[in-house]
């Protein structure tokens, strides 16, 4: 049975403590994979390929259906004030009565561990919960020993496998100890003066230039836009500050906001003149959007364009740290050869060398995650006064009702209920009313619900109105306006047997 936990940890650190940590402090049963083993089939709701997946409809927000950029079309192509593709909207609950702050453990009552019987489950970490497979892991533990003892491939030897896979160029890409260390030495080499980056996103964003010295330019992505990012106020603000590196998160964490491709390589024309446009695609692999919503064939052409990807977040394992990078062979070249001979471990190169027997496994993942994260946002849009924002990561932003405080609530979900949660309190740009959630399977989904009920609402009268929003069937996403027939997919990427995002 679990231990209580002492709390005391979520706050004494900056950041969140790892999964990890929380395991081996409190020695209880967790589940931060697969709930179980991958189902045998697709969920009957989900509709069809990566295209079709439902989206959360965005019943409640005024946001739904703005144009996107128009792509390929002669002369400047001037973009819509560029909100999250696909309805940049949020799923919101009635107003109920109003609430009071959510006491730490209750009603000042003892910290309840979470029954015996419930595994701890967690909603921070953004991983993949149904990959890798659990023959994957088998086939892992099988070969433990190898692993361990030996060392691994140099990095030229695993990029050239994982290019093999992605149908990638190897003079395009760099392969480094998860994408944070590519961050790192993108910021090193490549950032001299400043960055401009929209905020609230991934702190290593902001976090790295600055303790290298460089300035930030943080760009507030606001609330009342739902966090989308518009694409035109974004280059209006890069000129007015003269920033002279530009990152865009694509999709955005904390919040999942998503900008289509052609959005995307309407801001790489007009920042073409930078010294530096750096797309994090880290979380692309989980679009369902649009069919190949990756830029890294424009980066790998272009003088000034870098596209990140994190193998952690798409394929559910953080612990083995691999990322890459695409940027065209010179800028490839300059941040591979700054990085160590062998940076890349012998889980990551076992992994890479596994994955072209598990294209479809991985393919079947994201459709499923996709379902999953349609359902989940309904079935918390359903809780009074929680806001729901529009996402197409692996994740969804949550803002808490009035008075509620994100700390104390987490701590509660986690020390009574097992849930981990992450509070965006530490993340510029947001605040403790906001939680990130990941998106996991139904039934982990119902634990987590079922408990916000409780610390939420528990001790209140029921709210005046029905929740409707999550009544009503999800609505499929906006049509795209205005974009030209999409080229077929660049032979690059065609080769790919999972979704082209991954290149
Ligand atoms: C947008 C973004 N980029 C990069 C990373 C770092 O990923 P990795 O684990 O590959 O270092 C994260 C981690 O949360 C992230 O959110």
């Amino acid at each position: 049975m679990s231990q209580p936990l002492d709390t005391g940890v979520l706050r004494s650190t900056a950041h969140s403590p790892s999964w990890a940590m929380l395991n081996r402090i409190s020695g209880g049963g967790t589940s931060g994979g697969a709930a179980g083993a991958l189902p045998g089939g697709l969920p009957g709701a989900v509709n069809g390929g990566p295209q079709g997946g439902p989206q959360a409809g965005p019943q409640a927000g005024p946001q739904g259906g703005t144009p996107g950029g128009a792509a390929g079309g002669p002369g400047p192509v001037t973009p819509a004030p560029v909100r999250q593709a696909e309805g940049s909207g949020r799923v919101a609950a009635p107003v109920p009565p109003a609430l009071g702050p959510v006491a730490p453990y209750g009603n000042g009552a003892a910290p309840q561990p979470p029954a015996a019987t419930q595994q701890r489950l967690d909603f921070c970490i953004p991983c993949n919960p149904y990959f890798p497979t659990p023959h994957m892991f088998g086939r892992l533990r099988d070969s433990l020993e190898t692993i361990l003892k030996y060392y691994p491939s140099d990095a030229d030897t695993v990029t050239a496998e994982l290019c093999t896979v992605l149908g990638l160029n190897p003079q395009t890409v760099a392969m480094g100890n998860g994408s944070t260390e590519l961050i790192t030495w993108i910021d090193h080499l490549l950032v001299k003066e400043s960055l401009a980056v929209p905020i609230p996103t991934f702190g290593r964003w902001t976090d790295q230039p600055m303790e290298t010295g460089k300035r930030v330019d943080m760009f507030p992505l606001r609330e009342e836009q739902d966090f989308a990012l518009d694409l035109q106020e974004y280059v209006r603000f890069i000129r007015r500050r003269g920033s002279r590196v530009a990152v865009v998160c694509n999709p955005n964490n904390p919040d999942g906001g998503y900008l289509r491709r052609s959005q995307i390589v309407w801001l790489l024309d007009e920042l073409a003149d930078l010294d530096l446009v750096v797309i994090d695609e880290s979380f692309i692999d989980f679009v369902d959007a649009e069919r190949a919503p990756s830029v890294a064939d424009e980066a790998a052409i272009r003088p000034n364009v870098i596209v990140l990807k994190s193998l952690g977040k798409n394929f559910g394992l953080h612990g083995i740290r691999f990322g890459y990078c695409v940027a065209n062979p010179a800028l490839a070249a300059t941040v591979r050869n700054a990085l160590p001979k062998w940076n890349l471990n012998a889980f990551a190169e076992t992994v890479v060398f596994m994955l072209k027997e598990y294209g479809a496994e991985y393919q079947q993942s994201l459709t499923m995650l996709a379902a999953d994260r349609a359902n989940m946002a309904m079935a918390l849009a359903a809780l009074p006064e929680l806001v729901v924002f529009l996402s197409q990561g692996n994740f969804l932003l949550v803002k808490l009702p009035n008075g509620v405080d994100g700390a104390a609530l987490r701590d509660r979900l986690l020390t009574e209920y097992g849930l981990y949660v992450r509070e965006c309190g530490n993340k510029l740009g947001s605040s403790s009313r906001f939680l990130r959630l990941v998106v996991r399977p139904h039934a982990d989904v119902e634990r987590l619900v079922a408990a916000l009920r409780t610390c939420l609402y528990g001790t209140r009268p029921a709210p005046l109105h029905p929740p409707q929003p999550a009544q009503q069937p999800v609505q499929p996403p906006a049509p795209v306006p205005a974009a030209a027939p999409r080229p077929p997919q660049a032979p690059a990427v065609a080769a790919l047997p999972v979704p082209a995002a991954v290149s």
